[in-house]
Formats: C-alpha cells, structure tokens, sequence
C-alpha cells in the first residue's frame, strides 16, 4: 500500500517496526533502500501517534553495507553532485526515539545505519565492521566518526584500518551496543524497549533524546546548559504534571503523550 519495494512498514500500536527487505543482497544500501527508508521513517516522525520507531533487517543481516556494485563505476563527480550517502544523515535527524534490531552482518553501511539510530540491540549472532578499506576506500555514513565516539579511537581505528569485524560480545563490551539478546527473541525484545519508550511521554522523549544527542555535538558546558533548559521546559508540559501527580498518588502515569 506504501509502494515501499526493498522495506516493510508494520505498525503496532504506537510504535513502528521497519523490516529491511532486499534478502538477495544481504540487504546492501542501494539508491532504493536510502530512499525508501529515509521516506518510511520521515514519514512515521511526522505521525504523533508513533512514539518509536525499530529498524531491523533479516536474521543473516542487518545489513552488508553499502551497495558494492552500484558504486564500483562511479567517479568523484558523480559522486560529489549526488552528494551520495547524503540522504542518511536525515535517519539522524528523526526526533522520534529509534531502536537499531541488528542480527548477523552489520559491516559498513550497515554498522553505520544501526549508530544512526539511537538505541542499539544486538542479536548473539551479530557482526560489526567498517571492511571499507578492503575495497580501496572508506567508510562514508559516519563509521569514522560515530564508531570511535561509540568504541574510542583504539577499536575504531583498527576496524577501519584492517576491516577486522566484531562479534556481540566484543561490541557490547566496547560500548557499540548496549545489550545482546538471543537471536530469536531480538524483534520481540527491540519492540518491547520500543513500547516502554513510545509509553512515555513523546515530546520529554524527545527532548531526552536530543539532550543525549546534544552530548556527541558540544562542550560539556555547553551541553549541562542545554539540558538545563530542556528540563526547565518540560514543566511546561501536562505529562510532568501527570507523571509527578502518579509518583505522588502510588499509581502509574498516564501519559497524554504531551
Ligand atoms: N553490496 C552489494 N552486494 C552485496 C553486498 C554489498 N555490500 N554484500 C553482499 N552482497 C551480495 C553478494 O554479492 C551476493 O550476491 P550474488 O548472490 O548475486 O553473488 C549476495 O549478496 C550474498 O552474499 P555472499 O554470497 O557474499 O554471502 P556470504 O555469506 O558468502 O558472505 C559477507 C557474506 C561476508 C557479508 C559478504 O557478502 C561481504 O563481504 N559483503 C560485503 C561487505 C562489505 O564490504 N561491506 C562494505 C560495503 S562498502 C560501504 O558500506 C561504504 C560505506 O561506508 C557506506
């Protein structure tokens, strides 16, 4: 109904899970794949009624990068004119909250879509990797730079210089994920986090997350500034009022999502 080819759009309630689906090619990044997911997830950001958006591709991948073959003839021109990759800073800008599901290979394109969003949960069988370097080039949706804030510069670094991949343990270990679960309880557990955060309040969702967000982009005074403000405006909101109000009266919240 959506015309998505190479994405499936399930909704659920308040929350919204996005299933890459192009299997024959390990759900590589195409022109197509960028299009359609920057287009699905834009278009649920500007629903109220979607509090949480999940991001996941198959159980073999995540996604394996890039689209190799679409880019293999193309020259710098070509390149810069289509300010190619460009499109996927907008999955960055999303305000609602989004959860990366990442089983199997997420190497390239692929790890660098699941740091673009803001949750990260891995399956036990995933893999991570910036391999760019063995195809004589680098990684160009932000892996040098969201991997090392994520993992630091001595993981980063050897990722990006040796195409070295990592399993779960070791991302998780490093900081990339924030936790592992069973290969088949990874959708079902990306959508109940998803539920838990498109429960609460969406605008103070939002504002946390761009208070988090703000943390990889500024100073720390900078940033304590920022937050202060934001936490200032949240009592302009009914959702404190009913929040504090539930707290105080030993029941759960209700929140009006405002
Ligand atoms: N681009 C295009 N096609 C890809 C692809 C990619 N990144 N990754 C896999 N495919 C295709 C394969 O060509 C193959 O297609 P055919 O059946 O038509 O030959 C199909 O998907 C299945 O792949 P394999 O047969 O290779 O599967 P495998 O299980 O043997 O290996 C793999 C899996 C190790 C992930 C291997 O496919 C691989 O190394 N893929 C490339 C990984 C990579 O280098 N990613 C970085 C891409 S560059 C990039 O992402 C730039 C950036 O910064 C954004």
């Amino acid at each position: 109904a959506d015309g998505y080819e190479t994405v499936l759009v399930e909704r659920r309630g308040r929350t919204a899970l996005l299933t890459l689906n192009r299997p024959k090619a390990l759900n590589a990044l195409n022109l197509q794949v960028m299009r359609e997911v920057v287009a699905a997830a834009e278009a649920l950001d500007r629903d109220p009624e979607c509090g949480c958006i999940v991001l996941t591709g198959s159980a073999r991948a995540f996604a394996a990068g890039a689209d190799i073959k679409e880019m293999q003839p193309r020259g710098y021109l070509d390149m810069y004119l289509a300010d190619w990759f460009a499109a996927w800073d907008r999955l960055g800008q999303l305000r609602t909250p989004t959860v990366a599901a990442v089983a199997g290979y997420a190497l390239g394109g692929g790890c660098e879509l699941a740091m673009l969003c803001d949750i990260l949960l891995a399956a036990d069988t995933a893999v991570f990797g910036q391999p760019e370097i063995k195809l004589g080039v680098i990684p160009g949706i932000g892996g040098s730079q969201r991997l090392t804030r994520a993992v630091g510069k001595a993981k980063a670094m050897e990722l990006c210089l040796t195409g070295r991949t990592m399993d779960a343990v070791e991302a998780e270990r490093a900081g990339l994920v924030s936790r592992i679960v069973p290969a088949d309880e990874l959708v079902e557990e990306a959508m109940a986090v998803a539920e838990t955060v498109a429960g609460m309040s969406l605008p103070v969702a939002m504002m946390a997350k761009e208070s988090v967000a703000r943390a990889f982009e500024t100073t720390l005074a900078e940033g304590v500034r920022f937050e202060r403000r934001l936490f200032h405006a949240v009592f302009a909101t009914a959702d404190q009022k009913e929040g504090m109000a539930a707290f105080t009266d030993k029941r759960p919240p209700v929140f009006g999502h405002r």
